[in-house]
């Protein structure tokens, strides 16, 4: 009884059908399987040679041989239909949540990142977010915080009055957010105030008249220097990496006593000065109506330098000229 390697005419087969890219191979393939030209049609005609026994089974043989191949191709074409219509659709699919306009509109400003990120520090050790005003009075600015009438801060050369009488102005610092929290708020304090002052300054490259600073503010009852030193080493360590070495060295504010300036040492080994702090003066605390028993700390930090030495920017109008090609960097 003649037979044909079935198995191999179906590997075959089967091979072919998972290489096809047109619809219209199915029908070749049929051709060339089940065709008059077939190798199984070439083993139909050899039928009418054999025994009636062998005619029976080796026909049924081919029959259902021709069926498997027959279902193979259909089902091949069906689902290569299938797949074609899904690749069709999926192309084609609209989605009316992608903006057209995808890279714009939706970043942070470089400014707002880094408050946030310097105010997030802060919050993650206990330190509550406070606001004050950008119109001020003078007591808020300077008097409440322990500044003489003759300091060089309060010449009209350095601050930017809102009245003839000097006592109105565009607050110079945020410190002005200690004396309004204070006056509104019984000890213990623990805030930051994050917020934009102004200064009679002209724009070079690191000066502005409208600039960034984040204050900060502890009292309690038993707070000490070490408890400045080792929050803003946390500060500075959290901002710039574990790495950043840091010093503090004597300086003079109106409203601390004793008082510091942080310089972190960068890259090149030179010491750049971050931020200016120091245990809040007694005469602050009791202008406020604290009672003596508490005490505490205070410190001021710039956001434009903040962010210009951890990203290099080199002139601080960057921030404010809304050039793209700046902003979307960050
Ligand atoms: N207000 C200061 C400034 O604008 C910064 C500052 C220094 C704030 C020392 C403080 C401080 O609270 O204790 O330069």
């Amino acid at each position: 009884m003649p037979e044909l390697n079935f198995d191999k005419v179906i590997s075959s087969l089967k091979l072919r059908l998972e290489n096809v890219h047109e619809e219209l191979e199915f029908d070749l393939i049929s051709k060339e399987f089940l065709g008059r030209d077939s190798l199984i049609s070439e083993e139909r005609k050899k039928l009418k040679n054999l025994s009636d026994v062998d005619k029976k089974d080796y026909g049924q043989v081919i029959t259902n041989v021709s069926t498997e191949i027959n279902d193979l191709i259909s089902n091949a074409k069906n689902s290569f239909k299938n797949k074609f219509y899904e690749n069709l659709e999926q192309s084609e699919i609209f989605d009316l949540t992608v903006s057209k306009q995808k890279d714009f509109g939706s970043y942070k400003h470089v400014l707002t990142s880094v408050m946030e990120e310097v105010v997030d520090i802060f919050s993650s050790i206990g330190y509550k977010v406070a606001y004050g005003p950008e119109a001020e009075t003078a007591w808020h600015n300077f008097d409440a915080l322990n500044t003489p009438d003759w300091h060089p801060a309060r010449y009209e050369s350095d601050t930017l009055y809102l009245d003839k009488d000097l006592t109105k102005l565009l607050r110079t610092q945020t410190s002005t957010v200690q004396i309004r929290h204070m006056e509104n708020n019984s000890p213990p304090v623990y805030i930051v105030a994050p917020g934009r002052v102004y200064r009679s300054d002209q724009l070079d490259a690191t000066h502005s008249p409208v600039f960034h600073q984040l204050e900060g503010l502890a009292i309690d009852e038993n707070l000490t220097f070490t408890d400045l030193k080792g929050t803003l080493e946390y500060f500075v360590k959290q901002y710039f990496g574990n790495n950043i070495e840091t010093k503090f060295i004597p300086h003079f504010f109106p409203f601390t006593e004793p008082s510091a300036e942080v310089l972190v040492k960068w890259n090149n080994g030179e010491w750049l000065e971050i931020l200016g702090c120091g245990m809040v003066d007694p005469n602050v605390l009791s202008n406020v109506g604290y009672e003596k028993k508490f005490q505490g700390f205070a410190w001021g930090v710039g956001i434009e330098r903040l962010a210009m030495l951890k990203y290099k920017i080199n002139h601080i109008k960057n921030f404010y000229e809304n050039d793209i090609r700046f902003l979307r960097q960050f």
